[in-house]
């Protein structure tokens, strides 16, 4: 006779974040601390996400709304439920406080640690299935436990003779033999639903901390005669929780080697001291670029094939295309350049700034919200802010567009092969037709037609070119 199998109960994810995180020493919730550019919160609630859960409960409490805040960056507002817990009494308390949401569910919960943020949704995806199919009808509560070198600061696991799980034991509660215990408890569970909340109506806060432990329905559980299952992880990686500052800068040394190492082997990059690098995860990178020491990436930038990034550049959320070279010392946030532009040394790049392929920006030029046409330059000392440059232009050392009048921001147009003379100041806003000659130490306070010379303070038209080209042109044809 064959037993139709029991359909899966649905999954519901719950996240602790309600505490403060006295052991970080900051103002700063401990989960709104930041990992690769990202609140911890954040790290989590994507991983929830990744198991398509019916909901996902957070629970706030510490700057609550500033979590809420970052959590809806990250998660849509239907698939998310906040829980307050106005005071902290422990990891058993901020479970409780979602009690009204959860304890006639059916549905199976995945508890998770705000500050936890390395748990991966498919080591998840292991401890499920392994609480589904425990003994052929489930487990009441499966938890994630893994063994480290130190254990020091976590929850031990402590089993019976049979290897089966006795009970959860505190760092702070526990006696130096269990002390000597190396497997720890993540912090990460799957629970019975129904089975979870009547358990946690039996524990109390006789403890060192005087806290409501989550740690202890696990054993009160068992010793209901319900069947706890234990899903031995093995990277310890994984789990590290984020208690302090130094386990904080630990993830970040790992998630950054992680990244680096997988550019390297998956895409060919070439780091010349990955230890000196900063590459956030969503960094991508392209085939033969090499990336010197000092070199930091952040948010979501993209790097072509073939480029050069040398010491000492920020690039947050920049888009740079095949063949780029970007010299020392470069800050290039919110900005995008084509390929084969050559950038730097000491240039910045700001508020969507653009080049177009084969320009070039070089020695302490400063470009912000201005798009420098295709095979262009700005070599030295020149500032360039609400400009909209053509093709083949030069601008001359010294060049500024002043584009604030001390009220508003104003706009430059300058066209197609242009030569801006050096220390030209273009007061905005002006136009600069195609073709067009400013000499140097010009102000220009007017719009300039198409292929004239100007010079002067103010900038006056002191002869056409047009003519002087067609003539050139007469005469070597003839
Ligand atoms: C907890 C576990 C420990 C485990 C470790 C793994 C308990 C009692 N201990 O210890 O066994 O080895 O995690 O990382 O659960 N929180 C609330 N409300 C509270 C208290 C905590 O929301 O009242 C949240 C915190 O914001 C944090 C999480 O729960 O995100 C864990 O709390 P924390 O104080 O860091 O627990 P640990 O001491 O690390
Ligand atoms: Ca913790």
């Amino acid at each position: 006779m064959t037993e139709t199998p029991k359909e899966p109960s649905a999954i519901d994810v719950l996240i602790l974040a309600a505490g403060l995180g006295t052991r970080m020493r900051s103002d700063l919730a401990k989960v709104l601390h930041r990992l690769d550019g990202r609140p911890l919160i954040n790290h989590v609630c994507r991983t929830a996400a990744g198991l398509a859960p019916q909901k996902i409960y957070v629970v706030i409490g510490h700057q609550g709304e500033d979590v809420k805040e970052a959590v809806a960056r990250e998660l849509h507002a239907n698939e998310t439920v906040f829980v307050w817990q106005r005071e902290q009494l422990g990891t058993g308390d901020a479970v409780n406080a979602a009690r009204e949401y959860l304890e006639d569910q059916d549905s199976t919960l995945i508890v998770l640690s705000g500050d936890v943020p390395m748990i991966r949704a498919e080591t998840l995806a292991g401890l499920i299935q392994q609480h589904r199919s425990h003994r052929g009808k489930g487990a009441a509560c499966t938890l994630l436990s893994v063994k480290l070198k130190d254990p020091t600061g976590y929850g031990r696991v402590i089993r019976d003779q049979e290897g089966r799980f006795e009970r959860i034991i505190e760092q702070k509660d526990a006696s130096e033999s269990e002390r000597e215990i190396r497997e720890v408890n993540a912090g990460i569970y799957c629970f019975d639903n129904r089975l979870l909340f009547a358990a946690l109506k039996q524990v109390r806060n006789d403890n060192a901390q005087g806290e409501y432990y989550l740690t202890d329905v696990p054993g009160v559980l068992r010793n209901a005669g319900e069947d706890v299952s234990i899903y031995l992880h093995h990277d310890a990686h994984e789990i590290e929780g984020v208690n302090n500052k130094a386990q904080l800068a630990d993830l970040e040394t790992l998630l950054n080697r992680r990244t680096i190492t997988r550019l390297m082997l998956d895409q060919g990059v070439t780091f010349i001291d990955p230890k000196s690098t900063y590459i956030s995860e969503a960094t991508v990178v392209g085939r033969d670029t090499v990336i010197y020491p000092n070199v930091i990436s952040e948010g979501e930038t993209s790097i072509g094939d073939g480029c050069t990034i040398r010491s000492g550049t920020r690039l947050t959320n920049a888009r740079i295309g095949n063949g780029v070279n970007v010299l020392d010392h470069c800050v290039i946030v919110d900005s995008s350049i084509g390929k084969n532009c050559t950038v730097g040394p000491f240039a910045h790049l700001r508020g969507h700034a653009e080049m177009s392929e084969d320009a070039k920006v070089g020695n302490f030029v400063e470009l912000k919200k201005t798009k420098l046409g295709r095979g262009s330059k700005a070599s030295h000392l020149t500032y360039l802010g609400d400009a909209t440059i053509g093709e083949d232009t030069n601008i001359g050392a010294g060049t500024v567009t002043c584009n604030y009048d001390g009220k508003n921001k104003h706009e430059t147009q300058i066209g197609n092969k242009v030569r801006i003379g050096s220390d030209t100041m273009l007061v905005a806003p002006v136009t600069v037709g195609d073709g067009v000659v400013t000499a140097a130490g010009s102000v220009v306070i007017e719009d300039v037609p198409a292929d004239t010379l100007v010079a002067g303070v103010p900038a006056k038209v002191k002869k056409s070119l047009k003519s002087d080209e067609s003539t050139s042109r007469e005469t070597k044809s003839a």
